[in-house]
This record gives C-alpha cells, sequence and structure tokens, in this order.
C-alpha cells in the first residue's frame, strides 16, 4: 500500500445505460482524499457533491453483502473493501463485465438466481437408528463455502461465464454445489447436474476465480476439483460404473470397498506388463 501524496483522489468512472450503448463515455473526478478511505467512499463523495445522477449499488459497506462489486483499475473487487491507498494514480472505475449494464456501475446479475433455481436442493438423509458424528472436519469444509456473500466477482473474472454463459453456470454456482455435496448430511448425487446442465467441464481450472474472490475461498482446489472428480467418478470411472450396474445402489459404495475393487482391478491389468517380463528377466539372470 502506498501512501498518498495528493490531497485529492482522482477517479475515471465508466457511465452511461445498458439501454444506449453508444452514449457509453468515462468521467473524471477530483475527490478530497481522507485517511482510512475506500473506493466506495470516492463514489459515495461523487454522489453527494458533485453529480447525483451517478448510479453505483451498495448495501453494508463492510464487505458482507456483496453488492458494491465492481472492476477497479480492471481487476474485479469490492468497491468498500478497496483502500484508494492502494492503487497507485488515477483510479479507473467499470462495472462488472460478465453482466448485463443497467446504468454507470450497477449491472443486471439476474441470470445468477436462475442457476440458484436450478441447482438441486440440500437433501438430507432419512433418519435410522445407526450413532451418527458430525465430525469438525466435515464442518470446516462446508463452512469454507459458506463464506460465500454472492458478490459474484469470481462469475465476472471467469472468461468461460463471458463466452460461454448459456452452458456454463460459473464457480459461484459450483462453490454452492460443493457446499451441498460435502455436506455429510446431505445424501443427494449432483454429478449428473454438474455435468450436464451446470456444464462444469468448461472450466478449464486456470485459477482466476480463486484469485479474486474477497472470501478467500480456495475455490478451485477446494471446490470445482473435487466436484469434477466427482463427475468423473460417475460417468468415466470403469469400477463404479461396473459396481453400479451390479447393485443398482450407488450409496451403499463404501470407500475400502471402492479402493479394494480398485486394486483389484489395476492389479489385473498390470500383472502381464510387470510382472511377466520380471520373471524371464530373472530367468534370464540365473541361467
Ligand atoms: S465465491 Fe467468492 S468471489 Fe464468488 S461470489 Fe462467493 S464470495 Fe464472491
Ligand atoms: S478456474 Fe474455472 S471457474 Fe475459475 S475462472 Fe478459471 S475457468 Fe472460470
Ligand atoms: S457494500 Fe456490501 S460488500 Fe460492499
Amino acid at each position: 500500500m502506498s501512501a498518498r501524496a495528493s490531497t485529492t483522489v482522482r477517479l475515471k468512472v465508466r457511465r452511461g445505460s445498458g439501454s444506449d450503448p453508444s452514449a457509453a463515455r468515462y468521467d473524471t473526478f477530483e475527490v478530497p482524499h481522507e485517511d482510512g478511505m475506500v473506493v466506495l467512499n470516492a463514489i459515495h463523495y461523487i454522489q453527494a457533491n458533485i453529480d447525483p445522477s451517478l448510479n453505483a449499488r451498495w448495501n453494508c459497506k463492510a464487505g458482507r453483502c456483496g453488492s458494491c462489486s465492481a472492476e477497479i483499475n480492471g481487476r474485479p473487487k469490492l468497491m468498500c473493501k478497496t483502500p484508494v491507498d492502494s492503487i497507485e494514480g488515477e483510479i479507473v472505475v467499470e462495472p462488472m463485465k460478465a453482466f448485463p449494464l443497467v446504468s454507470d456501475l450497477v449491472t443486471d446479475v439476474t441470470e445468477n438466481w436462475k442457476v440458484a433455481a436450478m441447482m438441486p436442493p440440500f437433501t438430507p438423509r432419512k433418519p435410522n437408528s445407526k450413532e451418527w458424528r458430525f465430525w469438525q472436519q466435515d464442518v470446516d469444509r462446508s463452512r469454507e463455502f459458506r463464506r460465500c456473500i454472492e458478490c459474484f466477482l469470481c462469475q465476472d473474472v471467469c472468461h468461460v461465464v463471458r463466452e460461454h454463459e448459456a452452458e456454463y453456470v460459473g464457480p459461484r454456482w459450483v462453490v454452492k454445489a460443493a457446499s451441498l455435496d460435502m455436506h455429510p448430511m446431505d445424501s443427494l448425487n449432483r454429478a449428473d447436474f454438474m455435468k450436464n446442465a451446470a456444464g462444469l467441464g468448461y472450466c478449464n481450472i486456470t485459477k482466476c476465480c480463486q484469485e479474486i474472490c474477497p472470501e478467500h475461498i480456495v475455490i478451485t482446489d477446494d471446490a470445482i476439483i473435487p466436484e469434477k472428480e466427482r463427475v468423473v467418478d460417475r460417468h468415466y470411472d470403469p469400477i463404479l460404473w461396473l459396481y453400479r450396474l451390479v447393485t443398482k445402489d450407488e450409496e451403499k459404495l463404501e470407500a475400502g470397498v471402492m479402493k479394494g475393487l480398485k486394486m483389484v482391478f489395476w492389479g489385473a491389468l498390470l500383472a502381464p506388463v510387470v510382472i511377466v517380463p520380471m520373471y524371464y528377466l530373472i530367468q534370464a539372470l540365473i541361467r
């Protein structure tokens, strides 16, 4: 963070409405600098003292509501959590580009609520007589994903969402699926949904979403990769496919049984490749 030498902050703000893209422009404003000032303070100063027609969405001013998402000098950020002193020189503020523009810094994120409605909901397992324990590591796994404030900055930075919005639901919704799938009381398998309707295969794990999440959710490593592994297990693992075919009940699939089956499978496959040549090698050495 650099100390600002000037007593003012210079902001270049993108203006215009979604209904008239040809009228888009950038307005430049000089705002008095204050200690501890964040970009949202500067936007509020402009609205109160220079141009009340400037539109921006915000609510909590505390990094909790996820409303003040914007692109600041080209990076998706929360305006209320970006100190002006963290930026050298002019501050360029633009709306998120992954969503349709409403006006100035306000975008229409409705598409996200449509995906939310599609998501197979939390489905607790049926009560049974078995003693059931909730381990701390299960709590921690689910808790990480529940920190999401639905700012949609990860959706904004994702090049796949920008180019294939209709085919891929985006990282926020993979985080949501992971929070449900990894909940120890949930009994639903969302692998089919993630493969087909959610288009998870489009994500090529660039980790851009993970880098910008203001809640520091490890989106790619902790949510996307495990969700991709679930899809692979369900659709492309020959042992699992065989087991499901025989049992017709994948819920009976226990980790131990799976490990054993896999070892037998790979053992049978590798035996002719490794053991037979070794046998002939040893024979040759003995002679
Ligand atoms: S995962 Fe992070 S970046 Fe994405 S919506 Fe949630 S808080 Fe925002
Ligand atoms: S890791 Fe996947 S979801 Fe995240 S930005 Fe890259 S392509 Fe998008
Ligand atoms: S105003 Fe709520 S997160 Fe910025």
